[in-house]
């Protein structure tokens, strides 16, 4: 058991690092735009819309994070966002780069239910709980589409196709049991 103010101490840090990842969150969100402007602009419409939708869930994220911080009573700080990348020297690049950042952002949010962990902050580590399942389920949806744009780099049309066909299916089941995010989910 820590000491009363090691306790506040450490419990401070989980309240801040959270705050921290609102704005990668965010950022992710602004990334994942950015790649979808790149397709939308070559009229690959399948991959925009799936980027565009990437950049919402990215954005909910964020709002789920404001929620909790909001109901345990702490200060949520809106926060300044990081440049994206806007210029990529092909069609396989974005799609790297968003695997790159899932693979940050797992990183992150482990250390987030550790530093929970750590805390004894049992309420903290549930919260993280649902988010790292998504970035388990995010990375390998990013990592298959990455092996298909590189196997099918010469002919994008063809990873067109594949997404409209991929995508059909009903929404994301684990959306079912997400943490409620202010102002709503989008
Ligand atoms: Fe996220
Ligand atoms: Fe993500």
């Amino acid at each position: 058991m820590l000491a009363p103010v090691a306790r506040f101490l450490a419990m401070t840090t989980f309240q801040e690092k959270l705050n921290e990842q609102i704005a990668y969150e965010f950022g992710a969100s602004q990334q994942y735009i950015a790649i979808a402007v790149h397709y939308d602009a070559q009229t690959l419409p399948q991959l925009a819309a799936h980027f565009y939708r990437q950049s919402v869930e990215e954005r909910n994220h964020a709002m789920m994070m404001v929620q909790y911080l909001l109901d345990s009573g702490d200060d949520a700080t809106t926060p300044a966002v990081a440049a994206p990348q806007t210029v990529f020297a092909d069609d396989v690049e974005p799609v790297a780069l968003a695997l790159d950042q899932e693979k940050r952002v797992t990183a992150q949010i482990s250390q987030l239910a550790v530093i929970a962990r750590e805390n004894g902050d049992l309420v903290a580590e549930q919260f993280m709980h649902w988010f790292l399942q998504e970035q388990r389920e995010e990375i390998s949806s990013m990592s298959a589409l990455l092996q298909v744009v590189e196997r099918l780099r010469d002919n994008v049309m063809l990873v067109e196709d594949y997404l409209a066909r991929e995508s059909g299916g009903a929404a994301n089941p684990l959306e079912v049991g997400a943490p409620p995010a202010a102002g709503g989910a989008l």
